[in-house]
């Protein structure tokens, strides 16, 4: 079976070259690869990494921490609105990919807890926390080439990107993954858990009125289930070779 296959492009709006962002989107479920895929696509082509995730982690884990009750949409928006998020190259060599600050303080691991893990998906549904983080996606894109990572970049922050690309796995391989991710900081797992976390936090990305997890039209679908990562790279390098001068 073909796993890589492109999707009809739909409606491609003529545009001229300047208002084009010079993006590659990347959009898929929990655990699809996109972090490994991402990084290694950004330092092949000399592209800024920018993982949206971790802003919405970002969000949610200053929320719990200001013990701001999550179901408040108000109190979380105006929090989305407010806090001062940064990511910035690692501070620290440590397995980081990235450093997150919040209002200046450094919860790049905290963002993977399984408490953010757990409630993130009810942040990131909420449509102000959306607004507040996709203007600050936009502005990063004006800095200049940029890989960036998330739920709804193709469909929704960058629709015109020269590239979008939709990665999948099945939920077991994904659970797999997340599972010796974990294994690997130290963490105890429970396979049947990780993936049952997972699938639900899915169900919620994929079933919310504000920018759901959708395949965008115009993006490739790689479906990474018995591909090594360099394959799944390789393929997506060669694509952005022909869509960006
Ligand atoms: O690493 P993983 O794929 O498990 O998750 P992530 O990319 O860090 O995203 C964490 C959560 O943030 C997702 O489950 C979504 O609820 C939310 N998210 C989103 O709504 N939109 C994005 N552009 C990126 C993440």
């Amino acid at each position: 079976m073909n796993q890589i296959t492109e999707f009809p492009r739909l409606h491609t709006v003529p545009m001229s070259n300047h208002e084009v962002p010079q993006v590659i989107a990347i959009d898929g479920p929990a655990a699809s690869g996109k972090s490994t895929v991402g990084e290694a696509v950004a330092r092949r082509l000399g592209f800024l990494y920018f993982d949206t995730g971790a802003m919405y982690r970002a969000v949610t884990l200053a929320a719990i921490g200001r013990k701001i009750n999550l179901g408040d949409e108000t109190a979380v928006t105006a929090l989305a609105e407010s806090v001062h998020i940064d990511i910035v190259p690692p501070t620290v060599e440590d397995g980081r990919q990235y450093t997150v600050l919040v209002d200046q303080v450094d919860v790049t691991w905290g963002l993977r807890s399984a408490e953010v893990d757990a409630n993130v998906s009810t942040v990131s549904a909420y449509p102000g926390v959306r607004a507040a983080l996709s203007r600050q996606q936009r502005r990063v894109a004006k800095t200049g080439r940029v890989v960036m990572m998330g739920r709804d970049i193709g469909t929704v922050v960058f629709p015109e990107a020269p590239l979008k690309v939709y990665l999948n796995a099945s939920a077991e391989v994904r659970a797999r993954r997340r599972a010796q991710e974990l294994a690997e900081r130290g963490q105890s797992v429970d396979l049947a858990s990780v993936l049952a976390a997972m699938i639900e936090r899915d169900a919620i990305d994929s079933n919310r009125e504000t920018a759901p997890l959708r395949i965008a039209s115009g993006a490739v679908i790689v479906e990474t289930d018995g591909l090594a990562i360099d394959e799944v790279v390789e393929r997506i390098v060669a694509l952005a070779h022909e869509r960006f001068q």
